[in-house]
């Protein structure tokens, strides 16, 4: 893995946004923010644990993205990616989560990473890991698009037990058909 030579804990990533939503990239000021947001008992059983250090290392590294999710100018969760140096064009979604759920603000958050991966990027696939009791989150991945390839057996571990993931994915042909469509407008009322 490579790093950056300033050790900048400001990678040269863009902000991105998406009507009140907005991506920027986090700061080392972020982490303790982050891994309250990570640790936080909605978040805890769905998504890895990492130190601070640990996310403070993924926002220099120069082969991942660490944004902070915005409403209006308020944190309200994290995105991290990794691989943005692969080149199979394949981008993981490593971990996003989002404080103050079911407000639409993670589809918008997810529409702008997937746009960051296919347009900015060029890349061909953008594809996580679910695990397999987090039904929810793996509805939501369903419904924006994603498509499921297959579980990857007892491949994370949590504490003594193993957990099995699916393993889901969006190619660029299918995010045109779904994420990356322009929302249709509401049609004028028939008077
Ligand atoms: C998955 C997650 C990022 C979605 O963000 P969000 O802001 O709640 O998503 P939205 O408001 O855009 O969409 C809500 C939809 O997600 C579903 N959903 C998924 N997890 C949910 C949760 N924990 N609480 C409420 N709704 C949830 C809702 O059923 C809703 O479906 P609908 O649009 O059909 O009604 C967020 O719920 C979260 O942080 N979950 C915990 C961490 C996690 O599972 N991350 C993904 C790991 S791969």
């Amino acid at each position: 893995m490579s790093r950056r030579d300033d050790d900048a804990t400001h990678p040269p990533q863009p902000v991105l946004q998406r009507g009140r939503v907005t991506l920027r990239p986090s700061t080392r000021a972020d982490c303790d923010f982050v891994v309250s947001v990570e640790s936080h008992p909605e978040n805890a059983r769905f998504v890895g644990q990492w130190p601070p250090e640990r996310h403070l290392e993924c926002m220099t590294s120069a082969d991942s993205l660490h944004w902070i999710v915005e409403s209006g100018n308020l944190p309200i969760g994290y995105a991290v990616l990794e691989d943005a140096d692969d080149p199979n064009r394949s981008l993981l979604l490593r971990r996003i989560a989002i404080a103050g759920k079911g407000r639409g603000h993670g589809s918008a958050a997810l529409r702008l990473v997937a746009r960051y991966c296919f347009e900015v990027l060029g890349f061909h696939r953008l594809w996580l890991y679910v695990a397999v009791d987090n039904k929810r989150a793996y509805r939501w991945y369903l419904k924006h698009g994603f498509v499921e390839e297959g579980i990857a057996r007892d491949c994370e571990r949590r504490g003594e037990q193993y957990v099995s993931m699916h393993v889901l994915s969006i190619l660029e042909s299918e995010y045109r058909d779904t994420l990356g469509r322009p929302r249709s407008r509401a049609r004028p009322s028939a008077s």
